[in-house]
């Protein structure tokens, strides 16, 4: 029994409007979490609309499975990855594909996940638990200069590099075990002082998105979300994050152009002609009102963005 899963979707309104649902239309969910949207799309798209859905934490699926149960024989969900959706769903079959990127409330809000440091717990950060390598081990286990990287890239922090060699000194001599062993340390390094957010908070974020490769999923996910779209189909897609916005953003408009270039300057002469692939529905990125910002703090850094398969 999940029925505790609590994670209030965001932007459902706009993701509606997105989509469009209809009966007889087919969709896919790649991140279900408590299946939120999920339900509204299965809902709008009644009698006849289907839902292919997946979600790479077990825990979520069994939430998604439990909140779907109304809607028996109009979906199929599977525990997985949405950058593998072209391995079983089948190519230009999508009216519409959501990805709703991130982490859900439940996954940072149970301890022993290991997400939080608020909390006191194993420093795993898996999403996929039955998947290979936890926090602890990156770690343990990775070059300072590595996790330096990780810290800067995934976290923006500043502080990286005298970060990733206080943690190298200090497993000299112990394991890093625990949630709170790591927080204690950065704010050893980088005392709170007044500051709203813990200083730990770029580090567990950075961690988190090596731990799940979440950089790279999008990356083939997108791919994979543009093969399973019919054309007019549409994808939308919710970031959390300017390292996962600009991704999508730099994807999408990528696609959309009629021309492409080699390199990584677009000079107008070096041009080449081509048919482009998709078309934006929205040329800036749409962010939630100011109800749901109120009602819902973590929509606070919550971008959409939506084209359509040509
Ligand atoms: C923000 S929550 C989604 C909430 C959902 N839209 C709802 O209405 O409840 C993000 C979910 O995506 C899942 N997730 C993140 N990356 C994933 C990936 N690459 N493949 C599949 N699921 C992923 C997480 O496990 C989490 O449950």
């Amino acid at each position: 029994m999940v029925s505790n899963f609590a994670h209030k979707p965001v932007m459902m309104a706009e993701v509606l409007d997105a989509l469009k649902p209809r009966t007889g239309g087919r969709y896919a969910d790649g991140t279900l979490g408590g299946a939120g949207h999920a339900a509204a799309i299965l809902a709008a798209s009644s009698p006849a609309g289907w839902l292919s859905g997946c979600d790479r934490d077990g825990v979520a699926i069994e939430a998604a499975r439990e909140r779907l149960a109304e809607f028996a024989g109009r979906f199929e969900i599977r525990q997985g990855n949405y950058a593998d959706f072209a391995e079983w769903i089948p190519k230009a079959s999508c009216d519409g594909v959501l990805l709703d990127l991130g982490v859900s409330s439940p996954q940072l809000d149970v301890a022993e996940r290991g997400f939080s440091f608020m909390q006191d717990a194993k420093l795993d950060m898996r999403m996929d638990q039955s998947q290979g390598m936890t926090a602890a081990d990156l770690v343990n286990g990775a070059a300072a200069e590595d996790l330096a990287r990780i810290f800067w890239q995934y976290g923006d922090e500043r502080d990286s590099r005298r970060f990733a060699r206080a943690i190298e000194m200090d497993r000299k001599t112990r394991r890093f075990e625990t949630t709170k062993q790591l927080a204690d340390l950065i704010e050893r390094l980088s005392p709170r002082a007044g500051r709203k957010t813990h200083p730990a908070t770029k580090v567990f974020q950075a961690l988190r998105i090596a731990v799940n490769d979440e950089m790279g999923s999008l990356e083939r996910g997108l791919v994979a979300a543009l093969t399973i779209l019919k054309p007019g189909g549409r994808l939308a897609v919710i970031t959390f994050h300017s390292l996962e916005d600009g991704i999508t953003k730099r994807w999408m408009r990528d696609r959309a152009r009629d021309y492409v270039f080699d390199g990584e300057v677009d000079i107008p002469e070096l041009r080449r002609p081509r048919t482009p692939e998709v078309k934006l529905v929205n040329r800036k990125a749409i962010v939630p009102g100011d109800a749901e910002l109120a009602d819902n703090p973590r929509s606070r850094s919550a971008q959409l963005r939506v084209m359509e398969k040509i």
